[in-house]
């Protein structure tokens, strides 16, 4: 591993010139990638397990039917002012995201970021219901503007100074490993709800919608047991309290099914999608049931949305991800089985593994100083990110001492056997 002047100077600037982001762990700065690999400005190769965060599912930099469409649609038109003149490819875009999800679900909104996408469900569900309160879970991580930061509730750094947020509360999200008794986590988590939440601090005729990810990002990868999923649901249902499903992580295939949610075997009322959404390219997507109405002309916007860059290359990703569906949906089931089988052998042999969870390839590994206490191992974590990161292979961290395991579905079976060698060497050292 070369860590060159080059790196040091650019890190240097970087801290001069641009505004403070959340890096720390470890001083990746990339040059180029493909498929299963990136390299550094040092020329470092690295096996990608981070997806540069849940961006890159088909491969780093998209694949070559992305990356054509980008460069095509580059010579033609880059900005359509979808706001304001129509445009024929954001259209049919549309058209063809609505065909994965169930049916009933007839309008998109397009957008930029996550984000973006999660405003404009708040928006929409305080339109549709004339409602003004929403309900979102403790370690959410929803953005970062101010009606979706309202929503986020995975550490104060992200809202000290930025409050109030008073039309937002918050909830328990099922923490199975974090919980006294396991087995009453989908009951109690319910419970507050009804007992505290919609009995004492808000009428649930005033909850336009409840916002959830199916299994939580930033917070730790975190998967809710399904008995919750479908309780919740039904109690949204029985309060015409509108469920907002955030999928900017958790969608997109990584759990080996278009959308998080059905894993569940529950639909929502509304869907937010971004990251893989455009294929490497900046892209949100809010989707709703055309049963709910529209939003008056002229309510939302944005100049952005419907960019026909974006556009080329989320709809070559997209058409990629509907003609192989089956292939995609068998190498996420035996990659993600292989990923869990190796994380499990490791939660045996090594103190320091203290959970492992996860659906299809979106994994979680949650590190602690001993079994029985399950005090978070942070500065282990650390080694073990920055040892990975020597040893060539880019992780990302998420919750308080958890390492998150995204590599792009299409990755070798050679890599990522590579991967999870370099990974449970770095454990390994760490728990020594
Ligand atoms: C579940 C979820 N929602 C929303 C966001 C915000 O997306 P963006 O950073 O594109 O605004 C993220 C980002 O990590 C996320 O994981």
């Amino acid at each position: 591993m070369k860590i060159n002047k080059r790196i040091n100077d650019i890190i240097a600037r970087d801290s001069m010139a641009i505004s403070t982001t959340t890096r720390e762990h470890y001083p990746f700065v990339a040059s180029h990638g493909s498929g299963d690999f990136v390299f550094d400005i040092s020329g470092n190769k690295f096996i990608d397990f981070s997806t540069f965060i849940g961006v890159y599912t088909l491969g780093v930099n998209g694949n070559a039917q992305i990356r054509k469409a980008v460069k095509e649609q580059v010579d033609k038109l880059m900005h359509p002012a979808f706001t304001d003149f129509y445009s024929e490819p954001p259209v049919s875009f549309a058209e063809k995201l609505l065909t994965m999800f169930p049916k009933g679900f007839g309008k998109v909104f397009l957008s930029n970021s996550g984000t973006e996408a999660n405003e404009d469900a708040i928006k929409l569900s305080r339109l549709f219901t004339k409602r003004q309160y929403l309900i979102a879970f403790y370690n959410s991580f929803h953005g970062r503007t101010l009606g979706s930061l309202g929503l986020t509730a995975s550490k104060t750094v992200q809202r000290e100074h930025f409050g109030p947020f008073n039309s937002v509360i918050h909830t328990p999200y099922p923490y199975e490993y974090r919980w006294k008794d396991p087995k009453d986590c989908a009951t109690d988590c319910i419970e507050h709800i009804k007992k505290y939440i919609l009995s004492k601090e808000v009428s649930p005729r005033e909850v336009a919608a409840i916002f959830i990810e199916p299994i939580q990002g930033e917070g730790g990868y975190i998967v809710p047991p399904k008995e919750f999923m479908k309780e919740l649901r039904e109690l949204a249902t029985e309060h015409q309290i509108l469920l907002v499903s955030d999928e900017v992580q958790s969608g997109y295939m990584k759990t080996g099914k278009f959308l998080a949610l059905d894993n569940f075997g529950v639909t929502a009322d509304i869907y937010t999608m971004a990251k893989a959404l455009g294929g490497g390219l900046p892209m949100g997507a809010t989707i709703y049931k055309k049963s709910l109405g529209d939003m008056p002309a002229g309510s939302h916007a944005n100049t952005f949305g419907g960019n026909l860059v974006s556009v080329a290359a989320a709809n070559a990703s997209l058409e990629y991800v509907k003609r192989n569906m089956l292939s995609l949906q068998k190498m996420v089931k035996q990659k993600g089985s292989y990923i869990l089988k190796r994380l499990n052998q490791m939660k045996e042999d090594y103190e320091i593994v203290g959970d492992v969870r996860g659906i299809g390839m979106m994994i979680g590994v949650e590190l602690v100083k001993s079994k029985r206490t399950k005090e978070p191992a942070i500065m282990e974590r650390s080694k073990v990110l920055e040892t990975c990161f020597r040893e060539g292979l880019l992780l990302l961290p998420c919750g308080v001492s958890t390492i998150r395991i995204i590599p792009p579905i299409t990755i070798g079976q050679k890599n990522l056997e590579k991967g999870m060698d370099v990974l449970e060497d770095a454990i390994k050292s760490a728990s020594s």
